[in-house]
């Protein structure tokens, strides 16, 4: 299949606030090298996010929390190598944003690696930091729900947000952190109804993962997508499997979220 949706422009924050806006959803993926990142600019791909995610799907750890900051900035670099049009977020990992001086000194590092923006995750204890990241000029994406830093605090990688207290936390952290400055909120396996809602109260932009079609973008990580995970989560589809080849399958991602037709109801917490 042809590349088709190439970006005619770089995406800035501004590109993806004017289409939350118009009702426009746009397209995040997870991805770690050069030539992934130099597919998803002509796939389309408004985002790529250098997601910690790299600790499990690319160098073996059962969870994120033993990535460094020098394996994320080896990989921030090879990205926005390979990908000059598309917005490039970088995670600052495990405990490297624990208070907000610390968090600036390595945001700093993150971006001159050639992010365009870091993400953090957690709640209203980072209201402060990403403050102060904002008004510095660093640009923030907020990660609230399924935050696999936490996943020992969690017991687990489990949905969040099913009871109504938990649900309203979530909530009124999504509206402290984008009254804090946050850019972007990526909102991770909590049910499809608690996302919308979040999506309604809040200016920014959400990206959601595993929760439900009324985020204004979906993520997915590239091994996912190219059914290279040996027990895929729910959430996630293996478009190799249909598509053939693997820039048809990250153009059908591209495609299907474009026009709402991922997730599907099999993918969606409920
Ligand atoms: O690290 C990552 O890839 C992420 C996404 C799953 C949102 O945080």
């Amino acid at each position: 299949m042809a590349y088709t949706g190439k970006l005619d422009k770089s995406v800035t924050i501004r590109t993806l606030q004017s289409m939350k806006e118009l009702g426009e959803k746009f397209v995040t993926v997870a991805l770690y090298d050069a030539p992934m990142a130099a597919m998803a600019e002509r796939c389309g791909v408004q985002a790529v996010l250098v997601g910690d995610s790299l600790g499990m799907t690319v160098l073996g750890y059962d969870s994120t929390i033993p990535v460094t900051m020098e394996q994320m900035i080896y990989h921030v670099e090879a990205v926005a190598r390979g990908n000059k049009k598309s917005l490039i977020l970088g995670d600052l990992p495990f405990m490297t944003y624990a208070a907000p001086e610390q968090a600036m000194n390595n945001a700093t590092r993150i971006m001159q690696a050639g992010a365009n923006m870091v993400k953090l995750e957690g709640g209203r204890w980072l209201e402060e930091t990403i403050r102060m990241l904002s008004e510095r000029g660093i640009p923030v994406c907020a990660h609230l729900g399924l935050t696999p830093q936490s996943v020992n605090k969690f017991g687990g990688f489990r949905v969040q947000g099913r009871g109504q207290q938990q649900a309203d936390t979530i909530a009124e952290d999504a509206k402290i952190l984008s009254n804090a400055g946050a850019d972007l909120l990526v909102l991770e396996c909590v049910p499809a109804q608690l996302a919308a809602k979040i999506t309604q109260i809040i200016d920014i932009p959400t990206i959601g993962i595993g929760a439900g079609r009324d985020t204004d973008a979906q993520v997915l990580v590239i091994n996912d997508i190219l059914g290279l995970t040996e027990i895929p989560p729910k959430f996630s589809k293996n478009f190799l499997v249909e598509a053939g080849d693997i820039p048809s399958a990250l153009q059908q991602f591209v495609a299907d979220v474009r026009k709402g037709e991922f997730p599907e109801d099999q993918h969606i917490f409920q």
